[in-house]
């Protein structure tokens, strides 16, 4: 091994044999690194000015350094770029490709930095534009679901608990529920967009640097909110990977959720939902097929998202202070959760967009399954039964009811007054899957004017309101 063959190395210096191939292949990460090209040559250029301005290198060079970065950054856009796994990784190619157009200048990028805050600044710049990324995705999710609630108003659906037939809802009230669910999943970006946003650059490979380097430049200039205080955590801390991936993940199991749902609600069997064809495939030998792919795999892809989450868990739980190499395996797994979810609210927006409601068919059965139950119940209550006799008499009514296959509006008041003497028409007015929703009275509820009201509410919010995280 000659002293050439060492210096090919940007820490070749010390070594006396060349890396094994074995190892260059083992080891490289510039096979899924490379997505971070934008974001280290983005850190190269702040770090470079910031070198300027503290005198360890000359403003010419920090312009030359930040003049052929932008063309690398074309270069490796334009896939003209030449990537090998004996340069390792993605800051490694770039470092290289600028030492090879500028020479020394070039050699002077790397003054008052370590790869490791190199990497953990990039991973920063990615997670915190894709959490931007995902913000709209699941803000145009969430305006689909409000959409559809628009074009439902009025219309009535049975609500279900343990899968039975509970309760009837507003089709809007339950629509608007995913709303609930998805504005839950853009809080926590925000909030996890708050720890992503914190600049490690400074923090060196662990200690921190004896040359005099001002950070809040830096910082400036990448838009961070903060400064990593703790140059051994800075240049370690994948806190901000681990919360996104939770996010993700969380978001990903509602997506689910609601696939699951949907795939129910447009089978033959409940025949609530008709879903737009283009999101449909076949079968290639049952020609009859219309099947639910799409949501199928919306559900199963959040498999992907939560084992990422588990990887990244399992990834640091035995790692010492400071940076371990083992800190390389978090990109794969995050950039798996960002790819999935933005892929599946890709497709989610415009299947809710395009979807309806089989309003005759739920005509036809909205009556099936005593949904008016509890209303009855609550309006003897309201007449003042106690509810424990009154949850007891309404059981025995539909007992009577079930027996004669009818509904508990088609019993003759007789049946009531067998078992209740002071059954009146009041009562008989609480029954009715329409009824039964327009009595409900409490907020949150199904009651039309609290569903017209969220409704409102969601307008104000998501019609004019640019992404939660965008704005934090
Ligand atoms: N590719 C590495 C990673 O993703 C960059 C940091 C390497 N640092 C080191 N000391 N080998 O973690």
């Amino acid at each position: 091994m000659s002293a050439s063959q060492g210096q090919q190395k940007a820490w070749g210096g010390v070594f006396r044999e060349p890396t094994d191939k074995r190892v260059e292949a083992f080891s490289e990460s510039v096979s899924f690194d490379r997505r971070l090209a934008d974001d280290d040559i983005d850190g190269s250029i702040a770090h470079a000015r910031m070198l300027a301005a503290c005198g360890l290198m000359t403003v010419p060079e920090a312009d030359a350094i930040s003049q052929t970065l932008e063309e690398i950054r074309r270069q490796i856009a334009d896939g003209q770029f030449e990537f090998t796994a004996a340069k390792e990784d993605i800051h490694l190619h770039i470092e290289a490709a600028l030492t090879a157009r500028l020479g020394d200048a070039g050699r002077k990028l790397h003054t008052a930095r370590s790869r490791n805050d190199q990497v953990a600044t990039d991973l920063r710049l990615y997670c915190r534009r894709a959490i931007d990324r995902l913000d709209q995705g699941l803000l145009a999710l969430q305006q689909a679901f409000l959409g559809f609630a628009l074009r439902e108003q009025g219309l009535i659906i049975p609500g279900y608990t343990h899968m039975r037939r509970a309760q009837p809802v507003l089709a809007a009230h339950q629509l608007l529920a995913w709303c609930e669910k998805f504005q839950r999943d853009r809080d926590r970006l925000a909030d996890c967009r708050k720890r992503t946003n914190v600049l490690p650059l400074g923090s060196g490979a662990l200690a921190g640097t004896t040359l005099p380097i001002d950070r809040d430049h830096v910082k400036d200039a990448l838009g961070f909110a903060a400064v990593a205080a703790n140059s051994l955590d800075g240049a370690s801390d994948r806190d901000f990977v681990c919360e996104l991936a939770f996010v993700i993940a969380l978001a990903g199991v509602h997506c689910s959720q609601w696939a699951e749902e949907w795939v129910l609600y447009s089978t033959q069997e409940f025949g609530f939902l008709l879903l737009p064809e283009g999101f449909c495939t076949g079968s290639s030998i049952m020609p009859q097929k219309i099947n639910p792919d799409v949501l199928e795999l919306v559900r199963g892809k959040s498999a992907r998202s939560i084992g990422n989450l588990q990887s990244l868990l399992v990834l640091l739980k035995g790692l010492p202070t400071a940076y371990n190499r083992d800190l390389q395996e978090d990109k794969e797994a995050i950039f798996d959760s960002i790819d999935t979810l933005e892929a599946v609210l890709g497709v989610a927006a415009p299947l809710v967009a395009g979807s309806s409601f089989d309003h005759d068919r739920i005509a036809a059965t909205i009556d099936r399954g005593h949904l008016d139950a509890t209303s009855l119940m609550e309006a003897l209550i309201a007449s003042g039964v106690p509810q424990r006799t009154a949850h007891e008499l309404v059981g025995t009514f539909v007992r009577r009811a079930m027996t004669r296959g009818v509904s508990l509006a088609e019993l003759a008041d007789q049946e009531f007054l067998q078992d209740y003497a002071g059954w009146n028409a009041a009562l008989r007015s609480a029954l009715g899957a329409s009824r039964a929703v327009e009595r409900m009275v409490s907020f949150g509820s199904t009651a039309p004017s609290q569903v017209a009201d969220q409704i409102a509410a969601w307008q104000r919010r998501l019609m004019k309101e640019p992404g939660a995280a965008a704005r934090a």
